[in-house]
């Protein structure tokens, strides 16, 4: 069990803050949350309808998979992460509308669709090793988007095969981050109760940068229509999709968000894990020798391929131990259709419900020493004994995350290889500090000295 004062760098706060609210709402989530099956956050403003946070098990399951029906996506995290680009995803329809939209991109998703991706996730982590080779013994990188860079090139190659050349990929990942840096501020502004004309810092920027992603996703379709030719990425699979009863197929409103959808949700998620796995393990760094001693029995100095996924088990226990600590979604949010109860707590319709991840995961009933490191903690035998709602980075029931293996297996090639190929080390004097905006990342960055090996 690896400790250190990072690994927890805040303390709930006895009252919740507005300040904080915007940059790292967690801290505002009360103590009891890792303590107890639920609790409730009063607002910061004194009229605001309290906020429920669930973190027991059981109660997770009858709310996410055995009566997920009587729940929607609540309207402030909707509000706060829908624009022009994605209104019409299937991350936010629900009902008849989200049944038919998974079903069409359930097939990109099959595991042997995955394994074929499996050169081109080694491919582009080869490609970064190669850039990182270029540069000093124990050059110090920022690796949050070190690993941005690196999944967005991959979900580029997934989602759009040859075609992902047409995109500015740097422009696109420079206008995302403001619509990102905003999630915070928006959905301060939809619990409050603030129309969205009013500017908050950065709003001006925002919305340049939505009509620029919006119309460069756009243009991708537009030559993809152009196109003759079979192709056998994610965008061709989505524009072939027709529902077998209706005949129906994806309006270009429907493809333009999901398309989207799956650039952003599909990169900055496996991007964050990757950055803090790099991190705990440059801590940790007994476990990064366990892990390299893994890859080294496993694959040796060939590429990693589909066959080596399954017996990369170590690998996969650091991801999952990597998403206990710092889940790249803090909590998933949900609101009752109509008033009901849930256990033992009565909920009114549309009333604000939060599945608290980050806390759920940090348990003290369900963790010994829960902010410790330990990826022991996921050796097959000990996952097997967990009740399957105590760890949830992807979610659970219906709505479970439609990316999840397409991010293991991704994420397991690249900790590998890179791990393989080089040794990572902390700088001394840097404190981390967390902030939520889409996911769950460090404010001061992930700065790390990489050596070669
Ligand atoms: C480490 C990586 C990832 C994490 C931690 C993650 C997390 C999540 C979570 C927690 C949800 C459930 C939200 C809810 O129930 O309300 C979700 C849903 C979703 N994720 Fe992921 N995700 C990851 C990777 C991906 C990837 C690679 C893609 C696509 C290529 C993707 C696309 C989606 C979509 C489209 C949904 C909505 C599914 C639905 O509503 O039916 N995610 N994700």
């Amino acid at each position: 069990m690896f400790h250190d004062p990072d690994l927890m760098p805040f303390t709930p706060r006895a009252r919740p803050s507005l300040r904080v609210a915007a940059f790292n709402q967690i801290e505002n989530w009360p103590a009891e949350t890792y303590r107890e099956a639920h609790a409730t956050m009063r607002g910061v403003f004194p009229l605001l309808a309290p906020t429920l946070l669930i973190a027991d098990p059981t109660l997770i399951e009858e709310a996410l998979v055995a009566r997920a029906e009587a729940f929607e996506r609540d309207r402030f995290q909707t509000r706060a992460l829908t624009n022009d680009v994605n209104r019409a995803s299937l991350f936010f329809a629900e009902g008849a509308d989200w049944r038919w939209q998974r079903r069409a991109a359930a097939p990109a998703f099959r595991h042997d669709n995955l394994l074929a991706l499996v050169p081109t996730f080694a491919r582009c982590g080869a490609d970064l090793a190669k850039e990182w080779r270029r540069a000093n013994d124990g050059a110090v990188r920022d690796v949050a988007p070190e690993m941005s860079r690196l999944t967005f090139d991959i979900i580029l190659r997934a989602v759009l095969g040859a075609g992902a050349t047409r995109l500015d990929e740097r422009r696109f990942l420079e206008a995302l981050a403001p619509s990102l840096a905003s999630v915070g501020w928006r959905f301060l502004y939809a619990r409050i109760g603030l129309p969205e004309a009013v500017p908050y810092p950065g709003s001006r920027r925002v919305a340049r940068s939505i009509a620029w992603l919006h119309d460069a996703t756009k243009e991708l379709i537009a030559h993809r229509r152009q196109e003759a030719g079979e192709s056998k990425d994610i965008l061709a699979l989505l524009l072939s999709a027709q529902d077998p009863e209706t005949g129906r197929v994806m309006s270009d409103d429907e493809l333009l968000s999901n398309l989207y959808t799956f650039m952003v949700a599909g990169h900055e998620t496996s991007a964050t894990t990757l950055a803090w796995a790099l991190w705990l393990i440059a801590k940790d760094q007994a476990t990064q020798e366990r892990l390299r001693a893994e890859v080294s029995a496993v694959v040796g100095a060939r590429e990693i391929g589909a066959q080596d996924i399954e017996k990369l088990g170590f690998a996969r226990q650091v991801l999952n131990e990597a998403m206990r600590l710092f889940p790249p979604a803090i909590g998933v949010g949900r609101a009752p259709r109509e008033d009901m109860t849930l256990g033992p707590l009565r909920l009114r319709a549309g009333q604000l419900l939060i599945v608290a991840s980050f806390c759920v995961h940090r348990h003290e009933k369900l963790w010994d020493e829960p902010h410790g490191f330990d990826p022991e903690r996921f050796s097959p035998e000990r996952a097997k004994a967990r009740h399957r709602c105590a760890f949830l980075p992807f979610g659970a029931g219906p709505r479970i995350c439609i990316g999840m293996n397409f991010a293991m297996i991704e994420m397991i090639v690249l900790l590998a290889s890179l791990v393989r190929d080089f040794r990572f080390h902390t700088t001394p004097g840097h404190r981390m500090m967390l902030g939520t905006n889409l996911t769950l990342r460090s404010r001061t960055g992930l700065p790390l000295a990489i050596t070669p090996l």
